[in-house]
């Protein structure tokens, strides 16, 4: 505001403002156009000091580093994810929480926090009591060994309907899980048993998309701290009795009982976000976390804003530090068999989808593992359609669109990286310890250097707001400009300093796209 008068002649003091500026040795030259000022980078200096790191097998860190990172603050950070239900389905919300959540950890992790990653599993409730009655009729200990999700949700399945009509039923469903409530060995044992038995599994379908958990917690570990959450209201004078004989915490500005939360049910038993209390409570005492996020979609906005207020209440100050990143709901989510009910199907339906279009496209490398390539790629195609927009934004699914090998999807991301990864393994051995950065100034080089440099940028842009699109567009950007250099930057044919240099520009490009896709929970296949 010093130097800018707000009025006068703008192009007067464009040229007075510009002949002020001094060049350096990065700005080698400073000059005023209409209106606007002009620096010009020293090129070589840019390609030297950016390509620099790429040369020591140093990549692996780029733009980590960066000055831009030193306001964040850095801690532990509690990442709350996927959380699905125990013998119901896993739906596409609990999909896109799993690879949210991954991203935003792998994020986290990357700019130096301590990351603690969390499952909480929803494992207790009314459908236990249903399991538990309905196991000894339906059940069939083979089939939950064989395939245990798809067992516990028939077996629930059946039950349900079986207590639509049946009374006698719905009173063993309750009196099973009141057997549990009271902690009664047979009952515990067997939902024990379906517990380790989902957790097992899901361990093992979640390695299929590059996700793992530090924690499995669950709704069950907070039976008992809920109802000493409800002792400490109740001391504090925070607890009211309703009407209805239930007890709720007022949340109205006014204290008018205008807004209010319930946490105890008339027959003393807890909430869904009674247990949330007290969980995250114990989070705190457990784990010391500076931050801790919880990723659902966006039908548990009020949920959340409500569990945050009700800790302020309680004096947890700490519950600033919590925060609820949501998304939108997918539509049309299928496969060939119908509509998702398990991970494990979506993940089968890429797998199959993307090796039958590997099958028929003529650029398709030999493989050693077919599937295995199949499946990664099919992934990454999930993962890049949902990380374009915002999150919040609600879409349809479109399985073709997605796995399109041109336009912008996670297809496109991994051939260009495989083919990057090619191009190394026919000239290896040939990269050189020094380069000559003199011979990268072409104008396809220089905007790839450009756009290297902007990655700390978007790394922080996505850290400010937890938004994955940043990144996502970043690599898809780059991509484009690869593609172009594939053209015009010839390797094979260049005279040797030539060929060198740009192989330094082609890997530290490549390092780029494989750290960026890490990030966002990709797994960079090396060739397709
Ligand atoms: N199991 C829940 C569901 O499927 C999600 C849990 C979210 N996390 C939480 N702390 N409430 O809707």
């Amino acid at each position: 505001m010093e130097i800018l008068p707000s009025s006068g002649d703008i192009q007067l003091q464009t040229e007075t403002l510009a002949s002020q500026l001094k060049q350096d040795s990065v700005v080698e030259d400073i000059s005023a156009g209409r209106g606007v000022i002009n620096f010009k980078v020293n090129r070589r200096l840019l390609a030297e000091k950016l390509l620099e790191p790429f040369g020591k097998g140093g990549g692996d860190t780029f733009g980590l580093d960066s000055e831009l990172f030193n306001s964040l603050k850095r801690g532990t950070t509690l990442v709350e994810y996927s959380s699905p239900n125990i013998a119901k389905k896993f739906h596409a919300g609990h999909l896109r929480s799993t690879i949210i959540g991954n991203f935003i950890a792998n994020l986290k992790q990357s700019l130096g926090n301590d990351v603690i990653r969390m499952n909480y599993l929803g494992d207790w409730g009314m459908q236990f009591g249903l399991l538990g009655a309905g196991f000894g009729q339906f059940g069939c200990v083979e089939k939950l060994k064989e395939n245990p999700l798809q067992h516990l949700f028939e077996v629930y399945v059946r039950v349900n309907k079986e207590a639509e009509h049946n009374e006698d039923t719905k009173q063993a469903a309750r009196d099973f899980f009141r057997q549990l409530e009271q902690h009664e060995s047979q009952a515990v044992s067997l939902w024990q048993q379906f517990r380790e038995i989902t957790v097992k599994e899901y361990r093992h379908i979640y390695e299929r998309l590059g996700v793992h958990f530090d924690v499995y917690s669950g709704e069950s570990f907070h039976q008992d701290q809920a109802q000493e959450v409800v002792r400490q209201l109740q001391s504090r004078g925070l607890l009211k009795t309703s009407e209805k004989g239930t007890g709720v915490v007022d949340l109205s500005p006014d204290g008018d009982m205008s807004s209010v939360c319930t946490l105890l049910r008339s027959d003393g038993t807890t909430l869904y976000i009674t247990r949330d209390i007290a969980a995250a409570i114990d989070r705190k005492e457990k784990y010391c976390f500076d931050e801790m996020i919880y990723v659902t979609d966006k039908s548990q906005e009020h949920h959340f804003s409500q569990l945050f207020q009700i800790l302020l209440s309680m004096g947890h100050s700490w519950s600033d530090g919590c925060r609820h990143v949501s998304f939108g709901l997918v539509q049309g989510m299928k496969t060939r068999i119908g509509e998702v009910v398990f991970l494990e199907d979506v993940l089968d339906e890429a797998r199959a989808r993307m090796l039958h279009n590997m099958s028929q496209s003529n650029t398709t490398k030999k493989l050693e593992n077919p599937e295995d390539t199949a499946e990664k790629v099919g992934v990454s195609a999930l993962i890049v359609q949902d990380f374009k927009g915002p999150l919040q934004s609600d879409y349809k699914f479109d399985w073709d669109r997605i796995l399109q090998a041109q336009g912008d999807t996670g297809v496109f991301l991994q051939y260009t990286h495989a083919r990057l990864c090619s191009l190394m393994q026919r000239n290896e051995g040939m990269e050189a310890a020094t380069f000559h950065p003199s011979l990268l100034l072409e104008q396809t080089s220089i905007i790839i250097l450009q756009h290297l440099l902007r990655y700390d940028e978007v790394l922080y842009q996505s850290a400010q707001d937890l938004q994955p699109k940043h990144l996502v567009n970043f690599l898809l950007k780059l991509c484009h400009l690869i593609a172009s250099a594939h053209r015009e930057l010839p390797v094979k044919g260049s005279p040797q300093d030539v060929a060198q240099a740009r192989l330094r520009l082609f890997s530290g490009a490549c390092s780029v796209l494989a750290n960026g896709m890490r990030i966002l929970g990709i797994i960079p296949v090396n060739k397709m």
